[in-house]
C-alpha cells in the first residue's frame, strides 16, 4: 500500500462523483413497492433516496449518478425542476415551500444509466463505468441512511484523500447477523490521524453464516473507491445469489492495490426492511426539529 500512496497526486485523490446504485425491485418491502421503487419511500418527510444525496453534497461530492431500472422515473423527477408546483406554491405565497422544492433539484449535478438486468450490486456500479470515468469515486447504497454533518463518505474520503488507497466503511454487528453484510477480515493498520479505526483488509466475504465469517465487523454499504475497481469488476464472475458482487470485486482490488475498512464514526440507519425502515423513521423523528420534542412525548404517552 506504501507505493500506490506515494505515486498518487492531490488531485487525483479528489473524489468528485458518487454511484448511488437504485435498479433494485425491492422486493424486501412488497406490497409497498410494487408500483413505486424502494428509494422513493418516505422517511419522516423526505424520500430514502435524497437523505444519501444530501449524504454526498455534505461530503462534497459534485456529481452523482444515479444507476436506474424500470419503474424508476419518480427518482427523476425528484430531482428535477417542478415549474408548475413551484409556480402554485408562488401564487400562492408559500414561498418556503416554492424554495424548498427548488432547492432539492439544485443540490448537485446528477446523471442517470440504467442498469437493463437485475444482476448484481457489482453489475449496477460497472454500468456506471463511462460516466465515472478514470477517477476515484463514492458508492452510496440507499438502504443504509447516515444524516448528519459528518457522514461516512466524508470519512472515506479523507482516508482516501490522505494514503491514495481505497477505503469501505465497516461496523460490528452481532455475530449471528453476518449472513447478511458483506464482512471484512481486517488486520490493524494504525495511522494517524486516523488512529485504530483504519484497517489493511486482508480479505472479505459476501453473506458468509456466522461460523464461516471471519470477523463481525460488516460493510455498512459506503465505498471510495479508485477506477481500477472497474477492471476488477469485469473480472468477477457471479457469486453469492449467482449476482456479480460488489464484494467479491473488493477482494480482487484488495489483493492488487490494496484497500482499507474504516470503522466510521456515528450511527447508520438500515431501513432497508420493514423493521429496519420502522426504526429509522422513529430515530429520524425523534431528531427532527420541528417534530422530535411532541413526537417524544408521543411516545411516552403509550406507556407500552
Ligand atoms: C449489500 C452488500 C453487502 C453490504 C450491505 C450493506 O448487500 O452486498 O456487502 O454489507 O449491502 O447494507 P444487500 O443488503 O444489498 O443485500
Amino acid at each position: 500500500m506504501a507505493d500506490a500512496t506515494q505515486t498518487k497526486g492531490a488531485t487525483a485523490r479528489r473524489v468528485r462523483k458518487a454511484v448511488l446504485p437504485a435498479a433494485g425491485l425491492g422486493t424486501r418491502f412488497l406490497p409497498a413497492t410494487k408500483a413505486q421503487p424502494k428509494e422513493m419511500l418516505t422517511v419522516v418527510d423526505k424520500p430514502q433516496i435524497q437523505y444519501v444525496v444530501e449524504e454526498c453534497v455534505v461530503s462534497g461530492i459534485e456529481h452523482i449518478i444515479i444507476v436506474t431500472g424500470k419503474g424508476k422515473n419518480s427518482i427523476e423527477d425528484h430531482f428535477d425542476y417542478a415549474p408548475t408546483l413551484e409556480r402554485f406554491l408562488e401564487e400562492k405565497g408559500k414561498k418556503e415551500q416554492a424554495a424548498l422544492v427548488r432547492r432539492i433539484s439544485d443540490m448537485v449535478q446528477v446523471s442517470y444509466t440504467r442498469q437493463k438486468e437485475p444482476l448484481g450490486l457489482g453489475h449496477a456500479v460497472l454500468v456506471a463505468k463511462d460516466l465515472v470515468g478514470d477517477e476515484p469515486f463514492a458508492v452510496l447504497l440507499g438502504d443504509v441512511l447516515i444524516p448528519g454533518e459528518n457522514p461516512a463518505t466524508k470519512q472515506l474520503i479523507d482516508v482516501y484523500a490522505a494514503t491514495g488507497v481505497g477505503a469501505i466503511a465497516v461496523e460490528e454487528v452481532p455475530k449471528e447477523k453476518t449472513h447478511l453484510y458483506g464482512i471484512v477480515d481486517g488486520e490493524p493498520a494504525p495511522q494517524a490521524p486516523f488512529g485504530a479505526r483504519l484497517l489493511r483488509i486482508r480479505d472479505l466475504v459476501e453473506k458468509p453464516r456466522p461460523e464461516k465469517a471471519p470477523s463481525n465487523l460488516a460493510i455498512t454499504g459506503r465505498y471510495v473507491l479508485p477506477p481500477q475497481i472497474f477492471d476488477c469488476l469485469e473480472r468477477t464472475k457471479p457469486g453469492a445469489g449467482n449476482e456479480i458482487q460488489l464484494t467479491d470485486a473488493l477482494r480482487i482490488l484488495a489483493q492488487q492495490d490494496g484497500l482499507w475498512a474504516y470503522i466510521y464514526n456515528g450511527i447508520s440507519y438500515d431501513a432497508g426492511d420493514k423493521l429496519g425502515f420502522l426504526k429509522a423513521t422513529v430515530e429520524i423523528a425523534l431528531q427532527n426539529k420541528e417534530l422530535g420534542g411532541d413526537f417524544r412525548e408521543y411516545l411516552k404517552s403509550l406507556k407500552l
